[in-house]
């Protein structure tokens, strides 16, 4: 007798559970970014959970269905990324599920991230609110051919590890937040450039190794012409490669100069905040620092 084979299969409905990211084989990790599309490397992986901390979600064999992060910065702030479900799984309330976790081993924070569209609706749903677009800017870098560079209002010089604790100071100014561990750590990975008027650090830039080439970022300076002095120095470095940079400048002359550098706009991602607004953590007074570039969409 022969078996009628059938064109279908149920599989059944499986559990999940939860577990700490940090015993987690990296190449797991790798695979699930792979899965969504995203150009992390298990290095970047790597420096991530010796950044942060977080949760992913394993099946009955140990296969990582899921992740989320988080970024502490002090006892009342952190950025939260690398929220992902794998595709077989989406729109089942995972990510739902893995957000509550996170909202429960850190309660009462304020928190920040920047949602690609597929998670807009998740975290819309969880109370967070729209702050600002990022523009993610990459391409194979050069440097503008045309336009003079105005002459910088000081000297630019390389940064080494003397230069961190101004570094931390700016970037604070221009995040909202101290985040003296991780400025210091992308310092070791990172080669930085600096504007300095007298001997005071008044912008930088840092560059390392990130996905399919490096990632500019964090960039801060006072004014439009500063931030473009200091990230011109990285695209004349990696001219020929892959470098990426993620800002929240919709237009004037950093945008214009990413543009010119063969870094066009490539996707756009929207930060959000649950708790203190964006607003809340701007200082006033004349010249402050802005954050011209993220340090990346997963670290703000
Ligand atoms: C974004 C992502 C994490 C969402 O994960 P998920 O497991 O599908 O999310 P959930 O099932 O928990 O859904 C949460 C909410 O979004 C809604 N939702 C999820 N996918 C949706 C879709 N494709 N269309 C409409 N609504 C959707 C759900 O209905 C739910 O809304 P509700 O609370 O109002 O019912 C997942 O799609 C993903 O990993 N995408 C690729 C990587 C990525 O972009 N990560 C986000 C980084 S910020």
């Amino acid at each position: 007798m022969k078996l009628k084979l059938s064109g279908s299969l149920k599989i059944d409905a499986f559990s999940m559970r939860i577990a700490d990211i940090e015993g987690v084989e990296l190449d797991r990790l790798h695979a699930l970014s792979l899965s969504v599309g995203w150009p992390h490397r298990a290095e970047d992986w790597q420096f991530l959970r010796e950044t942060g901390q977080g949760f992913v979600a394993l099946d009955e064999i140990g296969r990582v269905l899921g992740s989320a992060m988080w970024f502490g910065h002090g006892a009342g702030f952190a950025t939260v990324g690398m929220v992902i479900t794998s595709p077989r799984l989406q729109t089942q309330g995972a990510a739902q599920w893995l957000m509550k976790r996170v909202f429960d081993r850190i309660p009462g924070r304020d928190l920040r991230l920047n949602a690609t569209r597929a998670a807009r609706r998740l975290y819309l749903s969880l109370d967070f609110q729209p702050e600002k677009t990022v523009y993610q800017c990459q391409g194979v870098a050069r440097v503008p051919a045309t336009g003079r560079p105005a002459e910088p209002r000081g000297d630019i010089r390389t940064l080494d590890t003397s230069d961190i604790p101004s570094a931390i100071a700016l970037d604070a100014a221009g995040f909202g937040v101290r985040r003296t561990a991780l400025i210091e750590k992308l310092f070791a990975h990172s080669v930085g450039y600096g504007l300095f008027k007298g001997n005071q650090l008044s912008a930088f830039a840092l560059c390392r190794p990130f996905g399919r080439g490096h990632v500019v970022g964090p960039v801060v300076a006072e004014n439009d012409a500063d931030a473009v002095a200091i990230v011109r120095p990285h695209v004349a470095d990696h001219s020929g490669s892959f470098l990426r940079v993620d800002t929240h400048m919709a237009n004037g002359e950093f945008a214009a100069f990413l543009s010119h550098a063969a870094m066009p706009v490539f996707d756009t991602v929207l930060t959000m905040s649950l708790g203190k607004r964006l607003a809340d953590f701007v200082a006033g007074g004349g010249a402050v620092p802005k954050a011209y570039a993220l340090a990346s969409q997963t670290l703000g």
